[in-house]
């Protein structure tokens, strides 16, 4: 029984046009995401394999295979509950606060998020996420799918930057995709991840008195 599926999109493949295409979606999310979770399943199996042999000489692949399909299939997971076809401009309520705290003003964070997105080298994501040791949002700069992650830092909102996501449209125009998704955000999504994430804090610290 395999451990992880894919999850069915909340919306049309054509809902977010014209701002992501249909066929971009259509492909990202069945193909693309459907072979993150194919990999991340074939993973745990030759890991059970490896436990049943007591042969553990592929440890080190397996593990770098497990972390890079299971966070490809994290973060696409979320990035589809980003995002909404009739969106909001911008957030309000906490979340607005905490943004305009944190980055200055809600135009400064887009820059920052949308310079993270757009300065990746090869493969990766803008991520905006809840870091609990310091009680504020960052943004992460995530290469493939896993790689410079803020350890315990919650990703609330997810920007793929891989050309899988953008190439059929924008072509070697990502800005341009980088600034067309922000009519598609959905910030009331990112604002119940934001008060569920805040919770956290006392756990993670370990700060519970
Ligand atoms: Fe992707």
């Amino acid at each position: 029984m395999p451990t992880y599926k894919l999850p069915d999109l909340e919306y049309d493949y054509g809902a977010l046009e014209p701002f992501i295409s249909g066929r971009i979606m259509e492909l990202h999310h069945d193909k693309h995401h459907g072979a993150y979770v194919k990999g991340a399943n074939e993973t745990l199996e030759k890991l059970a394999e490896a436990r049943s042999q007591g042969n553990f000489d592929s440890i080190a692949a397996l593990e770098k295979k497990l972390a890079f399909n299971v966070s490809g299939h994290v973060l696409h997971s979320l990035f589809w509950k980003n995002m909404e076809p009739k969106a909001d401009d911008r957030p309000t309520g906490d979340l607005a606060d905490a943004i305009e705290k944190d980055f200055g003003s809600f135009e400064t964070f887009r820059k920052q998020m949308t310079a993270a997105a757009g300065s990746i080298m090869g493969s990766g994501w803008a991520a905006l996420v809840w870091e609990p040791m310091g009680s504020r949002l960052i943004t992460s700069q995530i290469y493939d799918h896993q790689g410079n992650v803020t350890q315990a830092g919650t990703p609330l909102l997810v920007l793929d930057a891989w050309e899988h996501a953008f190439y059929l449209q924008y072509q070697n125009r990502k800005t341009e995709f980088f600034d067309a998704i922000w009519n598609v955000w959905d910030w009331k999504d990112v604002a119940a991840r934001f008060e569920a994430a805040r919770k956290t804090d006392a756990v993670l610290i370990g700060a519970t008195d």
